[in-house]
């Protein structure tokens, strides 16, 4: 049901533009409407300008019509379960519910599930900004 969300993920990874750490990482989210949006970190050579997986995904979802998100994939080659950076979690908090499901995985498939809420606990809102 969701392998073909970690393949895009996957498939994304290998577009990664990541000389400087070789870290290659893939992030794909998947909305309503069946939509898969997929995204692979990019560096720079000036380090701080690059960029993650989960950021490129999102700025794809966001240009093809964002939508609700009923669910995240993110692998890196390198590790057994990778999980979203501080930033990352933030970010995705920002257009995905509580109730989210991520999938954490390694290069062969999902290897743990969790919710954003748990990625994210008390995290910052824009309730409050209200
Ligand atoms: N990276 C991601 O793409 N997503 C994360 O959630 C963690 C880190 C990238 C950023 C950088 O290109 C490389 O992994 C090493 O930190």
């Amino acid at each position: 049901m969701s392998r073909d969300l970690f393949e895009a993920a996957r498939a994304a990874m290998a577009k990664s533009h990541s000389p400087y750490s070789r870290f290659p990482v893939g992030a794909a989210l998947r909305t309503e409407d069946g939509s898969i949006y997929a995204g692979a970190n990019i560096e720079v050579a000036s380090y701080p300008e690059g960029w993650c997986a989960e950021t490129t995904a999102l700025g794809h979802y966001v240009m093809g019509g964002g939508g609700r998100i009923t669910e995240i994939a993110v692998v890196a080659e390198k590790m057994a379960r990778i999980t979203p950076c501080g930033g990352c979690r933030q970010r995705l908090a920002e257009f995905a519910a509580a109730d989210t499901k991520l999938h954490l995985c390694d290069d062969t498939g999902i290897v743990e599930t969790v919710t954003m809420g748990e990625m994210l606990p008390l995290g910052f809102s824009r309730e409050t900004l209200k």
